[in-house]
């Protein structure tokens, strides 16, 4: 089912104490979207009406966490997987409002095809909704994320960094390649194209041979199956570093990378502080 009905009038949202405003309409049901604020309940998601109802809701939603498994937790950030089918309810209000901030079409009420990764941080009252991505359960997809989202009162604290960052840990527990499915919105692809260059820049840190005449262990394939990244994410984030060059006329990439300006850029970053992700602490069986 697609979007119908009149176009939203939604402007803002209340979310945990917070008013946010919305970007783009979402196909809320015609009698939610009539208002100005729509109220939705932080922890199950449920959208309401009026603050009164949100409020009487508040009161007995016995949630504090997104339904599903908690999957890895290191300090107060946790990640809880939630299945579409399991809990479509809950998936499709997380649709719903993901889409609020999302200029592309994106499901809403198909959720069973997808595994939900909720990212949550966790206080005295429960654990708060930060962001999310959503990822197809079939096993041949090339995608590991489908919609990724932070809520804009969390945005650009590196939570986008972190949920990019545990969908290749993911893949990479699953032994496989993956990336995002297109398009990528604007926000999208400056985020990934940041990733990209950090996990470039961290890997041959870690990866290029100190006597430069042995090339052993640098290729394409080693780095994409390290990553987690396709080896055509790899080519591009290394061509926008400058670190591959094609000879013009053999046609044959070389490395020229710049192992200086590599630990400049992942300095800089760590200067931020942002969350880091900590692998040790996934618990986690890939989908069958
Ligand atoms: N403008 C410029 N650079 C940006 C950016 C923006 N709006 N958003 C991210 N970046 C780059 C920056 O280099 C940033 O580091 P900095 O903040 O220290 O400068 C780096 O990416 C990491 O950003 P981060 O804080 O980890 O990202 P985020 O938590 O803000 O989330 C999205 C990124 C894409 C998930 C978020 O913008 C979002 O939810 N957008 C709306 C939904 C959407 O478009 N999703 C993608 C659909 S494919
Ligand atoms: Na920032």
């Amino acid at each position: 089912r697609k979007a119908s009905g009149p176009a939203s009038q939604i402007e803002c949202i209340e979310f945990g104490g917070w008013e946010i405003d919305t970007w783009y309409a979402a196909p809320y049901p015609e009698e939610y979207s009539r208002n100005r604020v729509l109220y939705i309940c932080e922890f199950c998601l449920k959208y309401m009406n009026s603050d009164y109802v949100a409020w009487r809701h508040k009161l007995k939603c016995a949630a504090k966490h997104p339904p599903g498994d908690e999957i890895y937790r290191h300090g107060s950030v946790s990640f809880f997987e939630v299945d579409g089918r399991k809990n479509p309810v809950y998936c499709q209000n997380l649709c719903l409002l993901a889409k609020l901030f999302l200029g592309s079409k994106t499901l809403y009420y198909d959720v069973e095809p997808f595994l939900f990764y909720v990212l949550c941080e966790y206080d005295d009252l429960g654990y708060h909704f930060v962001g999310y991505f959503s990822k197809e359960k079939r096993a041949s997809s090339q995608n590991n994320v489908s919609c990724i989202l932070t809520l804009p009162i969390h945005q650009r604290k590196g939570y986008g960094h972190l949920l990019i960052d545990f969908s290749y840990l993911l893949t990479k527990v699953e032994e496989k390649t993956g990336s995002p499915e297109k398009p990528l919105s604007d926000m999208g692809l400056v985020s990934y194209r940041n990733y990209w260059r950090l996990v470039m820049c961290k890997y041959l840190i870690e990866h290029m041979p100190e006597d430069k005449s042995q090339k052993k262990g640098l290729s394409i394939r080693q780095i994409s199956d390290d990553t987690g990244m396709t080896p055509d994410d790899v080519i591009s984030a290394l061509e926008a570093l400058r670190f591959l060059v094609r000879d013009p006329v053999t046609q044959v990439y070389a490395f020229r990378v710049d192992i200086s300006y590599c630990h400049k850029e992942v300095a800089k970053w760590e200067a931020k502080n942002y969350v880091k992700l900590n692998p040790k602490n996934l618990t986690w069986m890939p989908y069958v």
